[in-house]
């Protein structure tokens, strides 16, 4: 029998049925090629084994069912003479099967679903402020676009006013002509808290920057009372911190709206006090989670004076302090060539005797051991794109997490410091240790302490109670 022949011979309503379930015999193959098109979980399968298993299946089974319709298709052309009977009726399970498979997969990960309002946070951003410090946002999401104000100023009757124009579900008041040293005030839409914190000191000498990593909200595993007391250590007036950097893994997994929404909610009671700025790491991107993490800590609409991307940025606090930002998740896989162009240009213009210090996800240098037969230690690609740049370029201080220690290591006068401590479960003990390591712990959970202090920098791991683990002071 001929096609033609067997469709003349079909009801009008099996033909649209037999061309609908082919079609749909393609869905898993779509959800394949929408996974593959996200580039950032093709470096998840590579890192982690048994994510890929998993892809591998899914792939299989998106081949297998227009494949098995084809050829049932086309065996039982040739060997039947009754249309009714062609395609086999279990065809139709086997496609159905394929659509719940990608239902399931879809409700698993959740993408693009936002969950709800998002709380407000004090972010730091790539815009010099008169002060020569950078210029600071109050950054929120709303689920409904809305129309919102801000009101802020250095008493507390917060005489400025900053008028939200349009409708807008993502809000970004620019907080500009901060002055150093001073205690400033703020509140949204005239009611509800008055949040306040201390912009940046007069004297650099003065700085003090807070780092930590890798917090995980949303896992099972995590020790979220770490993570609290850590946000509530370097938020304290008392300790004095001018500035506080997150390194990404700040969710579980980016997809999941809700881990986002769990995460910022609780960040807001201490980074609405304390200026504060996170890069993206490897659980925070993938499954499309990228989107949300720019809408939430770099919307397009914040000024970026340094760069056209929302992932990657410079920070100058005074004229002698260089803080970069960079996107690097897994490790080199999101280092694009206009990433490397725009920083590489960035080094080139600063005089190598300022303090130049990069913050980021993965580590370069690291002690660890394999995971899933995978080395989860010094990442080559990482130290061949970046040491002799750094070198060259008279970097001084390296601060990353992805790896759930804390670590410092000293290669060739580049102070390498690792701090994915934030709460994420803590790493296995170490099989390699990277020649130049100083400090190790894989025991405590914490964060890492900067203080400069006449031309001197002094870092120091440090519990979430903020008890010392390591000090170390570096000279320029
Ligand atoms: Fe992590
Ligand atoms: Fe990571």
């Amino acid at each position: 029998m001929k096609i033609k022949e067997l469709i003349n011979k079909w009801k009008p309503i099996k033909r649209y049925v037999v061309l609908i379930s082919f079609i749909l015999s393609f869905t898993t193959f779509a959800l394949v090629l929408w996974v593959i098109l996200l580039q950032r979980n093709l470096h998840l399968f590579k890192w982690n084994p048994s994510q890929a298993k998993t892809f591998l299946i899914i792939c299989l089974v998106a081949v297998i069912i227009p494949l098995g319709f084809i050829s049932d298709f086309v065996i039982r052309l040739k060997k039947l003479k009754i249309p009714k009977k062609i395609p086999g009726k279990y065809i139709y399970v086997i496609v159905l099967a394929g659509i719940i498979l990608t239902g399931a997969y879809i409700v698993y990960l959740k993408p693009y679903h936002h969950v709800g309002d998002k709380a407000p946070e004090l972010m730091i951003i790539d815009q010099p402020g008169i002060s020569g410090y950078p210029n600071l946002a109050v950054i929120f999401y709303t689920q409904k676009a809305s129309t919102n104000y801000l009101t802020f100023g250095s008493t507390s009757e917060m005489t400025i006013r900053l008028n939200e124009q349009q409708k807008t579900k993502i809000h970004v008041f620019v907080l500009e002509d901060l002055v150093a040293d001073t205690q400033y005030f703020y509140q949204i839409n005239g009611e509800g808290t008055v949040y306040n914190f201390t912009y940046f000191p007069s004297s650099t000498d003065n700085l003090r920057f807070a780092v930590s990593s890798d917090p995980h909200i949303g896992a099972e595993d995590n020790n979220i009372t770490a993570t609290k007391l850590i946000l509530e250590q370097i938020s304290s007036p008392d300790n004095g911190y001018s500035a506080f950097f997150c390194l990404g893994d700040i969710v579980e997994m980016g997809n999941d709206d809700s881990q986002y929404k769990e995460q910022i909610d609780f960040f807001s009671k201490y980074t609405t006090l304390i200026p504060y700025r996170n890069v993206i790491g490897n659980h925070d991107g993938w499954f499309g989670g990228v989107d949300f993490w720019k809408e939430y800590f770099y919307p397009k609409k914040a000024p970026n004076n340094s760069s056209d991307s929302q992932l990657w940025h410079q920070y100058d606090f005074g004229p002698n302090i260089h803080v970069f930002t960079l996107d690097l998740e897994w490790g080199t896989e999101t280092y694009t060539k206009a990433q490397q162009e725009w920083f590489e240009n960035r080094l080139k213009t600063l005089n190598p005797d300022d303090w130049i210090i990069i913050m980021n996800h993965a580590y370069y240098y690291a002690s660890s051991t394999e995971y899933d037969g995978v080395p989860w230690y010094d990442n080559q690609d990482m130290i061949n794109t970046f040491h002799d740049l750094f070198l060259e370029n008279g970097v001084d201080l390296v601060f990353s997490g992805h790896d759930h220690q804390m670590e410092h290591i000293n290669q060739d006068g580049v102070n390498y410091f690792i701090v994915g401590t934030m709460g994420g479960i803590l790493d296995l003990d170490p099989t390699y240790f990277t020649e130049n390591s100083l400090f190790f712990d894989n025991t405590h959970f914490g964060f890492a302490d900067l203080q400069f202090n006449d031309g001197n920098i002094t870092v120091s791991f440090r519990t979430p109670e903020n008890r010392l683990l390591y000090e170390i002071t570096i000279q320029q």
